[in-house]
């Protein structure tokens, strides 16, 4: 697709009902990201997810699944150890989980680990910039990549991971020069989040792009739908309902034959 100039488009998804309406749409990358510890289980990083966590998420997106690409992201310390880590739980996501790829954050200091899972038949798609499971270390969730030096380590790390065998880079708030160049010196593609136009692909939070949450909204979303007013709406509809005796009527209801209720004596 990179070198037909086709974009690419990847979004999040968490579960079945979701991973059923994205591919519907014709999303054909699904990201089962970690970000589910936030907008799914309520955890305010991604530092918790737990490999088990992932994995109960994973296999409900296969389950909605038939023709998207899968990609699992690889929780915080299930990698960072070292190699054999990354192995053994790279394969969990594939063998367990049914994924069909993972993705993991980092440059040079992964990119041992990269290369023994693509040697390992597991392919990899990189993950640089604001990487999220670093939050602690950039002291919050900021833009990077922002000075020449951080610009040249972005590509330096980008490099690295391209010849570690990662077929994918995601690039998560970066200026969008820094993403264009990087963007133009790979072969392999970049994902754009935060990232500008110029990147290979894009990929968005499916709660972020659905405007599920009133409270937060990143300034790289865009928010396609308010379906989080329209959840509301619909439930505040059916609490009314209820409450006034509108809801259920005889069309939610199910009928008996009047006669056979009548000849059961105690109930009529
Ligand atoms: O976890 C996630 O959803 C991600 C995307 C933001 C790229 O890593």
């Amino acid at each position: 697709m990179k070198k037909r100039g086709e974009k690419i488009v990847m979004l999040t998804a968490y579960d079945y009902p979701s991973a059923r309406l994205v591919e519907e749409a014709g999303v054909p990358i699904i990201l089962v990201g970690d970000s589910l510890g936030m907008v799914v289980l309520g955890y305010d990083s991604t530092i918790p997810v737990t490999m088990e966590e992932m994995l109960h998420h994973v296999k409900a997106v296969m389950r909605g699944t038939a023709r998207a690409h899968v990609v699992a992201d690889m929780p915080f310390m299930s990698y960072q150890a070292g190699p054999a880590d990354a192995l053994r739980n790279a394969g969990r996501l594939l063998k367990e989980g049914g994924a069909q790829s993972v993705k993991l954050e980092g440059g040079a200091r992964v990119a041992e680990a990269v290369r023994l899972l693509v040697e390992s038949g597991i392919p990899v798609m990189g993950h640089l910039g604001l990487t999220p499971q670093s939050v602690n270390q950039f002291g919050g969730y900021k833009v990077q990549g922002k000075t020449p030096a951080a610009a040249v380590r972005l590509l330096n790390d980008a490099m690295a991971l391209q010849e570690a065998g990662a077929y994918a880079i995601v690039l998560e708030s970066v200026p969008a020069q820094v993403a264009q160049a990087i963007t133009e010196k790979l072969a392999i593609p970049t994902i754009g989040i935060g990232a500008g136009p110029h990147c290979d692909g894009q990929v968005q939070v499916f709660h972020d792009l659905l405007g599920l949450f009133s409270n937060f909204a990143p300034k790289h979303a865009k928010r396609y739908a308010e379906a989080g007013e329209l959840i509301r709406n619909a439930v505040r509809e059916y609490v009314e309902g209820v409450k006034e005796g509108n809801f259920p009527t005889e069309k939610e209801s199910y009928l008996m034959d009047e006669r056979v209720f009548n000849s059961a004596t105690h109930l009529a």
